[in-house]
Formats: C-alpha cells, structure tokens, sequence
C-alpha cells in the first residue's frame, strides 16, 4: 500500500455536487472518500457512492448500522452490491449481528465476484465520556477521592470497554478492524491480532486547525503508533490559507505518512 492510500478524506459536505469536485480534485492523491450520513440522507446512498464511483473515486461508507442481525444483514448486502471498499457498523450492536453483517457481505460479494468490503466495528463514540456511560448504566458512579486516580480509573474502564471488549469482540467476530482514538491505536495493536485494521479519526498536521477535535494526534505519530488507514476531513477539505489546495494538503499528508512507516 502507498502512503497516499492510507489517507481516508472524509467528505463532511451537504451537496453531492460539493463532494464530487473534491472526489474529482483529490482523488489521484488519496486513497478513499468517507460518505457518511448527511450527504447519504440528503442525496441518497446509491446515487451518492455511485456518482463517487464513476468519478474514480473508493468509498467508506460511514452507515454505522446497528439494529437486529437480520435488518442489519440486510443493510450490509445491500451497501456491498453498491461494491464499497468498507463500512462500519456498531460494535455494541453485538456479536450475532456483526457475525450477520460480515457474513451478509461475504455471501453477496462472492455471488457478484466483487471483493468483500472491510467491515469496521466502531467501539465507543469518542463523544461519550465516563458520566454518559453511567447515564446508560454501562458503568456505576465510581467512590474514589483522589482526583488523578478517578481521572486515571475513569480511563482504564473505558479503554477496556473498547478495546477488550468490543474491539476484540469485532475481532472474534471476523469483522476486518475497527474504529478507533488515536489514543488507542496502541492499545488496540497489543491486544488484537496483527492483521486487525486500525482506522483512526482525530488525526491533525502540525500546520492544521485542531478544530472540535480534542485528543488529536499527526499522521506521523499515528502511523507510528500502528495506525493502518487515517480518516481526514477538515485540514485536506479546508486547508490552512498558507497551503494553497486540498491538494497540497493531501500531498503534505502522504509525505508525512511516507516518513514514518
Ligand atoms: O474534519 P475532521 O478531520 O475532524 O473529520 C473527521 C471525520 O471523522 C468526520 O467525518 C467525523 O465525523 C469523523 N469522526 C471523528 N471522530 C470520531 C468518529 C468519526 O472525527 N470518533
């Protein structure tokens, strides 16, 4: 695999025409377009990847399914005749229906002699924290006094929600890697199996706005911590004034990546 093919552009846009000229400007410079669902509700899925497709560009779909196995198995036969390279679904969904999902799109690709799409399990949305995982009475409040240790036994319990539950429950499922923090690429490196995708949001260049995001790391540091492919949006869609293009982002970033692998 290139550096460049690492490189994911999310195309967080409301108009397919907005999408297709960044899928037509940046497409020989990257290696997948993540859709995910506003443009998908407002524009409609199959004319969305189809239109992404004919212009040459690979897909992500960013469905996040999560529902019972067989409406899920449903979904994931359906986006894999729409012959995406990978989609998501949610690891809490649970074991049968990611087993459904995967096995769904291996049926379906094998009957149209397409290849099988990755599937990602995506863990825990980085947007929830400890408080929201008590409100949904995953965790209980914890008793602990000492400031740095609450903070500190906060993020064990997450990290081991996501990681050696869900994201080994993604694994043992057959799904083909999961979603994750940069801050758990290592984590999830050391406890899954090699060949088990990491796929990582929150990734900023050094010359890039942090934006909303808050835990970011660069493509370099990413990449050495075992990151296999990086999801980026905003510092390729909407560069910095002294980067003149997408394009230059995208090359700056690919560079980036050729460096540290
Ligand atoms: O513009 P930016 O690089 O922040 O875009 C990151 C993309 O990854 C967005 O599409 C965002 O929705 C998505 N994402 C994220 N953090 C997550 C999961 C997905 O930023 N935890």
């Amino acid at each position: 695999m290139e550096a460049k093919d690492r490189i994911i552009v999310a195309l967080d846009v409301d108009s397919l025409d907005k999408a297709l000229k960044l899928v037509e400007e940046l497409n020989p410079y990257v290696g997948l377009f993540k859709v995910g669902l506003e443009l998908l509700t407002s524009e409609g899925s199959p004319k969305v990847v189809q239109t992404i497709q004919e212009a040459g560009g690979k897909i992500f779909y960013d469905g996040k399914f999560k529902d019972i196995p067989n409406t899920v198995a449903g979904a994931a036969r359906a986006v894999t005749r729409l012959d995406v390279q990978m989609f998501n679904v949610h690891c809490l969904g649970g074991s049968a229906m990611m087993k459904a999902a995967q096995q769904a799109a291996e049926e379906i690709s094998k009957t149209q002699g397409t290849s099988c799409p990755l599937i990602l399990g995506v863990t825990i949305l980085t947007s929830l924290d400890y408080g929201d995982l008590v409100e949904l009475g995953i965790y209980d409040e914890l008793n602990i006094a000492d400031p740095e240790e609450l903070v500190q036994v906060k993020r064990d319990r997450i990290e081991r929600l996501a990681i050696k539950h869900l994201a080994w429950l993604a694994q043992e499922n057959g799904l083909a890697g999961a979603i994750s923090s940069p801050q758990e690429i290592r984590a999830i490196r050391n406890y899954c199996q090699p060949e088990f995708l990491v796929v990582t949001p929150g990734v900023r260049p050094k010359w890039a706005a942090v934006g909303d995001q808050k835990r970011v790391m660069t493509p370099g540091e990413a990449i050495k911590a075992g990151v296999d492919y990086l999801v980026i949006g905003r510092p390729i869609t909407k560069p910095p004034e002294e980067i003149s293009s997408p394009v230059e982002a995208a090359k700056l970033i690919a560079e980036e990546i050729a460096a540290a692998i």
